[in-house]
């Protein structure tokens, strides 16, 4: 048989050298080895069950595609540049493993179906393991929650002291957001698991196949509906993008409070050496980084995101080759969302809050302001009049240097003369904390009941 590259059939030349090395794309694509390796298998099945080969031809088949995978993960496998891809490197060693049987595999199908498929069973099995890393950083929030329940500190708005809260409140705070990223995996993933397989190139083919073996086979939950749309679109690659675009912003924000707690003007964390840095030049620095890059990645991760996206919006029907960049793209999304995810849970777990350094920031900044206007709204004062008369005895203790628990009554009854004794206890933070009773408010019972919610759906 001719030396030449088998795909060149039809060309008197060979590939320009750089033009092959442009175009190949098995540097990065061989990590769909097994998932190329799994779609074959089933693909050969189907052929024989619809005697399109024979059982014996079948059986080669699949051997030597389990051979190839066991040479792949022993690092035996040699990786040809010049095969281009994952794919047709798998087949031409499968065919000098197998022979002839070797060269009916690919029949009724093509790259481009091949490719779809492979990609959908990668990002579908990445799906579930985003999903699972996620819920690794939850139940490190949830358990860092419960020993929080007691601990209160101030909440922020614009960066300002604003109400107290409870630790818990704060962390689980988080811990929702990440459940519904698990969900939201969950559900692009349904999208994902439909096979294209006997799309063919784009048009479907006439060997009689039947794709619906093929996705049962792959435990797949449907079979496409449009030969020209299954080779064509990304959309279930862009959502999982999404999902883990979203993921890598809700961590980024964790990892931002991370990095603020840590800062000696918050103290309200000290953070574990383990996943601390210091400064080649500064002999007493501890920094965050760990959190930093975490945050940093976000950046890498949604330009991606943006980066397929615009990729495809200019594409005619059906597969063109600008669609072979969705793996690079995707596998860099994989790595910064798996790498970030690992990394936070583990320093989550192992973060050291500081309680002391919490009660004081809640003694500045006035955080039972609202405390007092709603004390004077139990008086039968309207909202609007006692947030003006609160405003004024905050006013008073600014001017005095003072929280406003250190008014003398006399002073708060010249604001205002419903003011009694009963105030003060009312302006203790942990007292604020409890008396928030509304559901999914900073109160104890609400806390609580958020806790058992979430280790009930993590279980
Ligand atoms: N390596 C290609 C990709 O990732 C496989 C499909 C190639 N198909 C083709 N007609 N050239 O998209």
């Amino acid at each position: 048989m001719n030396k030449k590259n088998f795909l060149r059939g039809r060309f008197e030349a060979e590939a320009d050298a750089l033009a092959k090395s442009f175009t190949q794309s098995v540097s990065h694509d061989r990590r769909l080895y097994l998932e190329d390796i799994a779609g074959s298998v089933a693909h050969a099945r189907m052929l024989a069950a619809q005697g399109i080969i024979t059982r014996e031809e079948a059986d080669l088949l699949v051997g030597g595609l389990e051979r190839v995978r066991a040479e792949i993960e022993a690092g035996d496998f040699v990786w040809k540049e010049d095969l281009e891809d994952v794919h047709m490197n798998i087949e031409s060693r499968l065919t000098e493993l197998v022979g002839e049987a070797g060269k009916k595999l690919h029949t009724g199908r093509s790259r481009n179906d091949q490719v779809a498929l492979d990609f959908r069973l990668f990002v579908s099995r990445r799906l579930g393991e985003w999903a699972v890393l996620t819920q690794e950083l939850m139940r490190a929030l949830t358990r860092q929650a419960e020993k929080g329940q007691e601990i209160f500190l101030p909440g922020y708005t614009h960066l300002q002291a604003a109400q107290p809260v409870s630790l818990a409140q704060h962390l689980l705070a988080y811990a929702w957001m990440f459940k519904r990223d698990v969900e939201r995996m969950r559900d692009a993933d349904k999208r994902t698991r439909v096979s294209p397989l006997g799309a063919a190139a784009l048009a479907g083919t006439s060997h009689p196949l039947d794709p619906l073996r093929v996705a049962r086979d792959l435990r797949l939950e449907a079979v496409f509906d449009n030969s020209m749309d299954a080779v064509s679109d990304r959309d279930f690659a862009l959502e999982a993008m999404f999902c883990a675009s979203l993921g890598m912003a809700h961590l980024s924000r964790l990892c931002e409070d991370i990095i603020l707690w840590a800062n000696p003007a918050f103290g309200f964390v000290r953070l574990p050496d383990a996943y601390s840095t210091s400064s080649s030049i500064m002999p007493q620095k501890k920094n965050p980084d760990v959190a930093e890059l975490a945050r940093g990645k976000t950046g890498q991760v949604y330009g991606a995101l943006l980066g397929l996206l615009t990729t495809l919006k200019g594409l005619p029907m059906t597969y063109n080759r600008d669609l072979q960049e969705d793996k690079a793209a995707f596998f860099m999304v994989d790595d910064a969302l798996s790498g970030s995810l690992r990394v936070m849970a583990g320093m989550a777990a192992s973060l050291d809050f500081r309680a002391e350094n919490m009660r004081l920031a809640l003694a500045k900044g006035y955080v039972n302001a609202t405390e007092l206007a709603d004390y004077l709204v139990s008086k039968g004062i309207p909202f609007r009049d006692a947030h003006g008369l609160t405003g004024a005895a905050v006013s008073l203790a600014e001017k005095r240097g003072v929280g406003l628990e250190d008014l003398p009554l006399d002073d708060l009854r010249a604001i205002c003369p419903a003011i009694d004794e009963g105030l003060y206890p009312l302006l203790a933070p942990e007292t604020a904390v409890r008396r928030r009773t509304t559901p999914g408010g900073t109160g104890p019972e609400s806390v609580k009941a958020q806790l058992t919610r979430l280790k009930h759906w993590l279980a």
